[in-house]
């Protein structure tokens, strides 16, 4: 266990060499592993049969417009819950949750490797799997062997002849072998990674896919300098500007970092500031002045001009480089969206069952009027699962004092509606926001930190984070708070 914490704490850099990150993006954009194309075309190479791919959701450029600047997405995509594949056998027609944008999450300064809102898997690379062949594919949870056959049928299948074929360097087995001359470097695996498709087992495929899409989505990151320092939004110019690192240095933890910036900026009394520029990929222009500065000081509760301190509180939950602490907090987002739906007071009449009773439950849905059960707990789901020890252990690690007197009967209650922090980078590309996609921008979303601030102070937010009841977000606070999240803006292409 000791050993486990260690990894997780520390989080080991997945920096993987150009071919592997190649192939993976080839994979993540190509629509042939889904149950549509698998059921409804002529063969493997057939270029007129449609079917999704990762990329359909998590979007990069498809949606651009340079005229207008919109429609960036940083693998991301804009609705609150994503259209599903339509299967008669089950009435899913979109997704639980808001589709998270995936760039930064390989980054060497996160906390955690949980993935998925609610910390579901462990690592990103099972839920690779689990996407390859679930029901975002339009695999159903009984055809997960055909999802996989599918998978060994387009690698071993595929003539080279698709447009997407042709970019990363022809058929999957000539690339896999990695032994062709005219292939190029980017696109050549290391020895140890190559296949021959004929002999290989179906499990080594597998493993080779898995392993390629996860170095590639560790690979998605915003702009860094060659000493991993942050360079693209006006918010890390502004820092380097004023002698400040936009990023751990070597050896040094998050929260130490942290810590050395947020007394450093307490003690800046002339800031040099970062004249507006326009980003082309978001159409307008960002830069960092008086505004920017004081949304800053809100964000990392620093003195106000009369000593007393801001109380935004954001910093303790979402810290910098990467503005998330890998963990998992209520900030009252299901409870907000319950109420919206049955009433106020009415989240915290639900009957949530306790560890002992709670069997096959999951209470993992959207909120209807139907049903009053139908809620989304987040974390509460897995934790204390057999089939999630490295969750359970982490929570546990992190909630109790005293790890013997620290029973999982006591702790489920503390993990209702529990969500993953995710990023702050690049917001401008990724609303509308939380994991109900329930806020559209970012004035909407500060006045559900306020509503659930004031809920908390009155007692009334079940479970919520005690780091709710310092929050104060008065009418200028939000004011200044969006101008400096806008400052975290970049052109990610
Ligand atoms: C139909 C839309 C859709 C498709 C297709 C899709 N995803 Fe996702 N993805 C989502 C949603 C929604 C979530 C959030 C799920 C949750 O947290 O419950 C997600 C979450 C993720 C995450 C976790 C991110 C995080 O920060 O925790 C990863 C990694 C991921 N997807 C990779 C993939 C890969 C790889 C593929 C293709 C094999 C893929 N996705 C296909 C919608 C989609
Ligand atoms: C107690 C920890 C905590 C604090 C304090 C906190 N956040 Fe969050 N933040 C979260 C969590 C957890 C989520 C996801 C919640 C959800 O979706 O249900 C989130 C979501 C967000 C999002 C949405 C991002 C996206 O991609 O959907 C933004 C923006 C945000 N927070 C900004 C702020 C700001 C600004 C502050 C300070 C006023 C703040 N947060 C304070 C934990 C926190």
């Amino acid at each position: 266990m000791k050993f486990l914490l260690a990894i997780l704490m520390v989080g080991p850099a997945y920096a993987e060499y150009d071919g592997l990150i190649n192939l993976g993006e080839r994979l993540f954009s190509d629509p042939r592993f889904s149950q549509e194309f698998a059921t409804q075309s002529a063969s493997i190479n057939d270029p007129n049969t449609k079917g999704i791919s990762c990329l359909d959701c998590h979007k990069v450029d498809s949606d651009f417009d340079p005229t207008t600047g919109l429609g960036m997405r940083t693998y991301s995509d804009s609705v609150a819950k994503t259209p599903v594949p339509l299967r008669l056998e089950d009435k899913i027609d979109q997704t639980l949750r808001n589709t998270p944008a995936l760039v930064g999450i390989g980054s060497p300064f996160s906390a955690t490797r949980f993935s998925h809102w609610d910390g579901e898997f462990a690592d990103h690379s099972e839920t690779v799997l689990g996407n390859f062949a679930g029901r975002n594919m339009g695999w159903l949870q009984s055809e997960k062997n055909r999802a996989l056959d599918q998978i060994i049928a387009v690698i071993s299948g595929d003539d080279g002849s698709l447009e997407l074929s042709q970019e990363f360097g022809g058929s999957y087995d000539r690339v896999l072998l990695g032994v062709d001359p005219s292939l190029s470097d980017e696109l050549r695996l290391n020895e140890n990674d190559r296949l021959d498709v004929k002999t290989a087992s179906k499990q080594d495929i597998i493993d080779l896919v898995i392993k390629s899409v996860t170095a590639y989505l560790n690979d998605l990151s915003f702009e860094r300098d060659e000493n991993d320092q942050y360079i693209g939004s006006p918010y890390d110019q502004f820092l380097l500007a004023n002698g400040f690192k936009s990023a751990p240095s070597p050896g040094q933890t998050v929260n130490q970092y942290m810590v050395e910036l947020r007394s450093g900026l307490a003690k800046l009394n002339e800031p040099k500031f970062i004249a507006k520029k326009y980003f082309p990929t978001h159409g307008r222009e960002f830069g960092f002045g008086e505004q920017e500065w004081a949304g800053l000081k809100v964000f990392f509760n620093l003195p106000k001009a009369d000593g007393s301190l801001n109380q935004g509180m954001c910093l303790v939950c979402h810290k910098p480089p990467t503005f998330s602490d890998g963990l998992f907090h209520n900030i009252g987002t299901t409870q907000l969206e319950y109420e919206r739906v049955h009433g106020q007071g009415t989240f915290k009449q639900l009957q949530i069952p306790e560890l002992d009773q709670r069997g096959e439950t999951f209470m993992a849905a959207s909120s209807t009027i139907e049903d009053p059960q139908a809620v989304d707990l987040g974390v509460w789901n897995f934790f204390a699962r057999d089939d999630k020890p490295e969750l359970t252990q982490y929570i546990r690690k992190t909630h109790c004092r005293d790890l013997n007197n620290c029973p999982n009967e006591a702790l489920l209650p503390f993990m209702v509606a529990k969500f993953k922090t995710p990023g702050l980078r690049n917001l401008n590309h990724s609303a509308p926001y939380f994991h109900n996609g329930s806020s559209p921008h970012l004035y909407h979303l500060l006045h559900e930190y306020k509503r659930a601030s004031n809920l908390m102070r009155a007692g009334e937010l079940r479970n919520g984070d005690p780091r709710l009841r310092p929050m104060k977000l008065f009418h200028h606070e939000i004011h200044s708070l969006v101008p400096f999240l806008e400052s975290l803006n970049e052109n990610y292409e």
